[in-house]
């Protein structure tokens, strides 16, 4: 990637993150929707914490930016990208829970139930998956509304027992159960491929695109997704706290099972580039109008936070 594809690429993920930030605060406002009885004001602020608080909004990025390739409704992909943030969010704010990583510090803050508490912080992820369901199956999505199902149903398949939330049971019970590398990799695709690969799927989804299209972006997901993952463990092995806004040296500590673990630290920067690589070939049929798609592929691989 030349200097001025990083320079378009930095600058692309700052706009799309001020954009879902501003959908993701008048979500996690104080005006009841039609239905709800009313919004207790210690959660709404659990939610708003564990939300709002200066995530790289790579995955909203990844929505958007597949999106606009098939020219889809600025709106919808909006929405879309805030469900799938709200996902991530609970999905890390349960992450951090003593009775999983228990960590304190995130996006150099304190974690959820630092700040709050266990409960709340329980909680917070609880109606934060909720509440993604919600965006996108309400009628201010502005899709026909087999397609809102159609989103839903893949969003539920990327977060469940199939996917994140049973990644993360593997991870768990990784120490335990010692998985080879095919082990790892299953477990990785799931509990951070499987929204990743979301994120460019329903992009396209969103779009209307044909199916081999979707297909295509799917893939370009899995790809990255896997990427995604091999730098996060990689960046826990070398990285600093303050840069990373999280604590570091915490897997081997741990005992995780990651790549990095199994195979070294070179060997994974070479798979990283292979993934890249990978990556952006799925990406050839749509030439110079990928090339922000292209850019993050490398930003994954690359990035020190
Ligand atoms: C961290 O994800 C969790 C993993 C899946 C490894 P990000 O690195 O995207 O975290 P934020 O959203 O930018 O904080
Ligand atoms: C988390 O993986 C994946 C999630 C589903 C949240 P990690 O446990 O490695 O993520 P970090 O390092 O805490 O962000
Ligand atoms: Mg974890
Ligand atoms: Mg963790
Ligand atoms: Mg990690």
């Amino acid at each position: 990637m030349t200097k001025d594809d990083h320079m378009a690429f930095e600058a692309a993920l700052s706009a799309r993150a001020e954009q879902v930030e501003a959908l993701l605060r008048r979500l996690l406002g104080t005006p009841r929707l039609a239905g709800e009885i009313s919004r207790p004001e210690r959660l709404l602020a659990a939610m708003r914490h564990g939300v709002l608080n200066g995530g790289k909004r790579l995955r909203p990025f990844l929505v958007l930016e597949s999106a606009a390739l098939f020219s889809a409704d600025g709106d919808a992909a909006l929405r879309v990208a805030a469900a799938l943030e709200c996902v991530h969010c609970y999905s890390l704010i349960h992450d951090d829970l003593p009775a999983m990583d228990d960590d304190d510090l995130r996006r150099g803050q304190p974690t959820v139930h630092r700040a709050f508490d266990e409960a709340a912080a329980i909680l917070a992820g609880d109606a934060l998956l909720t509440l993604a369901f919600d965006i996108l199956a309400d009628e201010a999505t502005p899709l026909p509304a087999e397609r809102r199902a159609a989103l839903v149903l893949m969003l539920a398949r990327a977060a469940g027992l199939g996917g994140m939330a049973g990644g993360q049971m593997l991870d768990l019970d990784a120490g335990r159960n010692r998985p080879d590398e095919a082990g790892i990799i299953t477990l990785q695709a799931m509990k951070t491929g499987a929204l990743i690969r979301f994120a460019c799927e329903a992009g396209a989804v969103l779009a209307g695109a044909p199916a081999a299209e979707c297909e295509r972006l799917a893939e370009f997901g899995s790809a990255i997704g896997l990427a995604f993952q091999l730098a996060d463990d990689l960046l826990d092995l070398t990285a600093d706290a303050g840069t990373l806004g999280k604590a570091t040296g915490k897997d081997a500590a741990a005992g995780k099972a990651t790549l990095v673990a199994l195979h070294g630290e070179r060997w994974a920067r070479k798979q990283l580039d292979g993934l890249v690589g990978q990556a952006s070939a799925l990406l050839e049929p749509f030439g110079e109008r990928a090339a922000l798609l292209r850019a993050a592929a490398s930003f994954i691989a690359t990035r020190d936070s």
